[in-house]
């Protein structure tokens, strides 16, 4: 045998175990680069979750169950505990404001002096859950309202003339 006639032999075997050996190294590559984003979204919903109950616990009682602002003590309250569905809320709200609030209370932030502050009652980390959780009840509000628009965008369409 030629070494020319060597080579038209082993090289389809040699490419053939390279291609077959190719796509497992791919996939582990893949599996090391994947995790990072859904581990991260699982950390927010785990950080809003943990922020749902505290809310309910300590904050329900004015803001409502549902962070629409009336809880038991609403009607006992002047200004009213912010609704958190509030459209005007949900678009300017900032995550920095509402640690703020949360942290230092409603009188060092310019709003109602009912609005106690939690500073020294929660853990960092508790105080950013309960922001996770009523940023999340804003957005949410948010993306319902988006959505109701789109289905009404078809009757907005210009009609052709
Ligand atoms: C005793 C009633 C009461 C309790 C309990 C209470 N709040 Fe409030 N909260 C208020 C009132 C009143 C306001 C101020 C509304 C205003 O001044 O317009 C307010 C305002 C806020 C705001 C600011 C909203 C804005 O528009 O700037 C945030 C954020 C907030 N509360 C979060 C919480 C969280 C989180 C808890 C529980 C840990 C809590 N509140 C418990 C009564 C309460």
């Amino acid at each position: 045998m030629t070494p020319a006639q060597l080579t038209c032999i082993l090289l389809p075997i040699v490419l053939a175990i390279h291609c077959h050996k190719a796509p497992p190294s791919q996939s582990s590559s893949q599996v090391t680069l994947r995790p990072s984003l859904p581990d991260s979204r699982r950390e927010l919903s785990i950080a809003s979750k943990n922020g749902r109950d505290l809310f309910k616990k300590n904050c329900a009682m004015c803001h409502g169950l549902e962070g629409l602002g009336d809880g038991v003590n609403a009607p006992n309250l002047s200004p009213p505990p912010r609704n958190f569905r509030n459209l005007a809320f949900a678009k300017q709200r900032t995550v920095h404001h509402i640690f703020h609030v949360i942290s230092q209370g409603g009188i060092q932030n310019h709003l109602s002096a009912n609005m106690p502050a939690w500073g020294k009652s929660f853990k960092l980390y508790e105080q950013w859950d309960l922001v996770a959780y009523i940023d999340q009840i804003a957005r949410t509000e948010l993306q319902k309202v988006r959505l109701e628009n789109r289905s009404a965008l078809p009757n907005q369409t210009p009609s052709k003339k």
